[in-house]
């Protein structure tokens, strides 16, 4: 078995061989600033757009409705403060779940402290946001929705349609974070009713520290970043033309074989789900069933400590990540753990296992033996 096993793909992916030599030229002699009008300049600000095109064309929207960002979190911080900013004459609601990644969570704790009233609706016990509590949270004076594409934690994929919607239909702005999505699965804006969309490229196989903003046509969004006139002046900074370009080209890796990696990823995380829950006893699995990403597979197993088995599991070569955040040396419940209501039992011992599209059946069976041997020392059985 080769080591490292890498199952903890929702943290972030490895870059794919093409998306390195897609950078490559751009980190060597194609360094010109796209912002510049000679040679050098244009064929960064000529890969920029073409980027853009793809990019837009992976989702059916406008090239125009693209803003690149620094990856996620900037995405979610720039989509919530901005709308909530513009918008702040009609009205200081915003609505969001329990379950969101700490980047909304936290623009939406920021805002609070400016005068802003958020609602964080519970989802049941898979993760799952019923639409018609967001229809019944909205008031006269909610400006915007934001709610995950799916969740990081286990993986459940959310109501996106329904919601996208309702939030049409009472004329509110929705925005969701799909950085764990996007690239995983087909997304069409066209057929999504979002208006404001994160992404972000260490996720699907490209490099750290670039992502995007989708902004629908229309949509008033004040700059997040203020300077330079680039991304039409909405985000200030010389462009991270490598960056670009390697997101560039894993969209369309992504893109090129999509319906066949969903396949492979849901039979191998289905089998793995299936070999864990039948040989460990006393374990559950988080999240829905099916209708979850298709690399995810999230367990909490009773009686044992997550962290303590990680540190076993990273003695065998293997990278997986757990439910619960450490802090200050203590070991406390994820938010998404407890939100989900993962009985005091089961909840401390949380792993989270996700896998890529380079993930075998062979790593599968390892993380599955080692996981077995591990949690019965850990629960003092052999
Ligand atoms: C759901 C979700 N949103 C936002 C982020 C933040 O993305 P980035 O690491 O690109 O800032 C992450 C990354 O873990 C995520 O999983």
């Amino acid at each position: 078995m080769e080591h490292p096993v890498y199952f903890d793909n929702a943290a972030t992916t490895q870059m794919s061989q093409e998306v390195i030599e897609a950078m490559e030229p751009y980190l060597r002699e194609n360094f010109g600033n796209a912002s510049t009008a000679y040679q050098a300049g244009e064929v960064c600000k000529k890969v920029l757009e073409e980027t853009r095109e793809t990019i837009a064309w992976s989702l059916d929207a406008k090239p125009a409705e693209i803003f690149f960002t620094s990856g996620g979190s900037e995405s979610d911080n720039w989509a919530i403060k901005g709308i909530a900013g513009a918008y702040k004459e009609k009205g200081k609601h915003i609505i969001t779940d329990k379950i969101e990644h700490h980047a909304v969570l936290n623009s939406c704790s920021y805002l609070e402290k400016l005068g802003y009233e958020v609602t964080y609706l519970d989802v049941d016990e898979t993760g799952f946001l019923n639409p018609e509590q967001v229809k019944n949270a909205i008031r006269p004076d909610t400006t915007l929705i934001s709610v995950m594409f799916a969740n990081n934690e286990i993986g459940t994929i959310e109501p996106i349609t329904q919601i996208g919607r309702i939030a049409r239909e009472a004329g509110v702005l929705f925005h969701t974070d799909a950085v764990q999505a996007y690239a995983q699965l087909p997304i069409s804006v066209q057929q999504y009713p979002v208006d404001l969309l994160s992404a972000s490229a260490h996720k699907f196989h490209g490099p750290k520290g670039v992502g995007f903003l989708y902004i629908r046509e229309g949509v008033t969004i004040p700059s997040f970043i203020h300077g330079g006139a680039q991304e039409k002046g909405k985000r200030a900074g010389t462009e991270n033309i490598p960056g670009i370009v390697g997101m560039g080209a894993a969209v369309k890796s992504a893109m090129s074989n999509m319906r066949m990696k969903i396949r492979r990823e849901t039979m191998l995380r289905n089998y793995m789900t299936e070999k864990i829950m039948h040989e460990i006893h006393d374990v559950r699995l988080n999240g829905h069933y099916n209708r979850r990403l298709p690399g995810n597979a999230s367990f909490s197993f009773a009686g044992i400590e997550g962290a303590s088995l990680l540190v076993l599991l990273d003695e065998d070569g293997i990278c997986a990540s757990g439910g619960s955040a450490c802090n200050t040396g203590e070991s406390r419940i994820s938010y998404v753990i407890e939100a989900i209501g993962v009985s005091k039992e089961y909840a401390p011992g949380t792993i989270r296992l996700t896998l890529s599209k380079d993930s075998t059946r062979k790593e599968v069976d390892y993380v599955v033996a080692s996981l077995k041997r591990n949690i019965a020392r850990l629960r003092d059985e052999v």
